[in-house]
């Protein structure tokens, strides 16, 4: 299979970037105006989809309480699409009166880390986004779906491909127009990502299922390679690497958006998106978090 020509990049710095922050440069939550900067800067890169916030428990997810005042503060810019994580219905009404472009449902394909991660097993989440999706269908609002935990759970170990393949086909038979595919820990290996996306890609088109990877082993760069290959042409990333689930202990940020650009370009892929003004974002959210920026080829090319 050829590489796609056009790759379209989710930002996912904003709410898989931030959830998890604990920085104490403000004393733990960062301030909804640096998050709407954020938002700001990154509309200005080229984005098309930035997910914004999530709209979760705030006992269960501190960082992200400000979701409402965050999702109403954005100075929108036409032609992109602010998005926001919903876990049940309660998440889904809040986003949509807020203005959330987009809601997203997530689940997972270990039982262990969905009870972990929202408190049910994967059958009782399904059974959750019912009400979701018709609720966004009646306000014309796409619902995107993610499964989590792809290529590996950190309470379970091993995840099947097939077990994959059976979450994300339920999730888009339901009603989900994209389906992301979390590698939550970061385990995966370029044979294991291609090998479950071979199987999901039986029961879901491949155009309709996006790349989430995290790189807490350093992997992500070379799974999106492999995955590429098969003719995945959408990636979710996150400026400076930022990031991490709260309910995945020591995972780390997603691949950063701005290493994702420079293999693309390498590869010859449009995307959009001016890498120079990425660096610029990924520089100034570190600099606020006062935190080391974590995309190498931001590093490499400096300021
Ligand atoms: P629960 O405790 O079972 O919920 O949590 P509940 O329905 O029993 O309600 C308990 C309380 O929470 C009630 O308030 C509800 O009103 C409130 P109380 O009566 O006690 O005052 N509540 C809410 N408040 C605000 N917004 C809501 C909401 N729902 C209930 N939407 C629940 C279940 C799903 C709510 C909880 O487990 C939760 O919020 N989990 C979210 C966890 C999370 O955000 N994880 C990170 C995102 S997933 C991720 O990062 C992976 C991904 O990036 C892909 C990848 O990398 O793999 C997507
Ligand atoms: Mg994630």
């Amino acid at each position: 299979m050829a590489f796609p020509s056009n790759v379209k990049l989710v930002e996912m710095s904003p709410r898989d970037g931030l959830q998890n922050e604990s920085s104490d440069v403000f004393g733990g939550m960062v301030p909804t105006k640096i998050k709407l900067e954020l938002i700001h800067r990154l509309s200005h890169t080229g984005l098309t989809h930035i997910e914004a916030a999530s709209f979760v428990s705030p006992k269960w997810v501190p960082q992200m309480a400000d979701a409402k005042e965050v999702m109403q503060g954005i100075k929108r810019r036409e032609g992109i699409l602010y998005s926001a994580l919903t876990p049940n219905l309660k998440g889904a009404a809040n986003a949509i009166a807020a203005q959330a472009n987009e809601i997203a449902v997530f689940s997972a394909a270990s039982e262990a880390f969905t009870q972990k991660n929202i408190n049910c097993s994967i059958e009782e989440s399904l059974v959750r986004f019912e009400p979701v999706i018709e609720l966004a269908n009646r306000h014309q609002i796409p619902v995107r779906g993610y499964v989590s935990t792809v290529l590996g759970c950190p309470y379970q170990g091993a995840v099947e491909p097939e077990v994959v393949a059976r979450v994300a086909k339920q999730l888009y038979d339901m009603g989900c127009y994209e389906i992301s595919l979390g590698d939550t820990i970061g385990t995966g290996t370029p044979r294991n990502a291609k090998l479950m996306l071979e199987a999901v890609s039986r029961d879901v088109p491949m155009s309709k299922l996006a790349a989430h990877f995290h790189d807490t082993y350093g992997q992500a760069l070379g799974n999106l390679y492999a995955v590429l290959e098969e003719g995945i042409s959408i990636i979710d990333s996150s400026v400076a690497g930022l990031g991490g689930c709260p309910y995945a202990q020591g995972a780390s940020g997603n691949v950063a958006s701005e290493d994702v650009l420079y293999l693309l370009q390498g590869l010859g892929i449009e995307t959009g998106i001016n890498l120079d003004k990425m660096i610029e974002a990924g520089y100034w959210i570190s600099g606020q978090l006062k935190r080391k920026n974590g995309s190498k080829v931001a590093l490499a090319k400096g300021r």
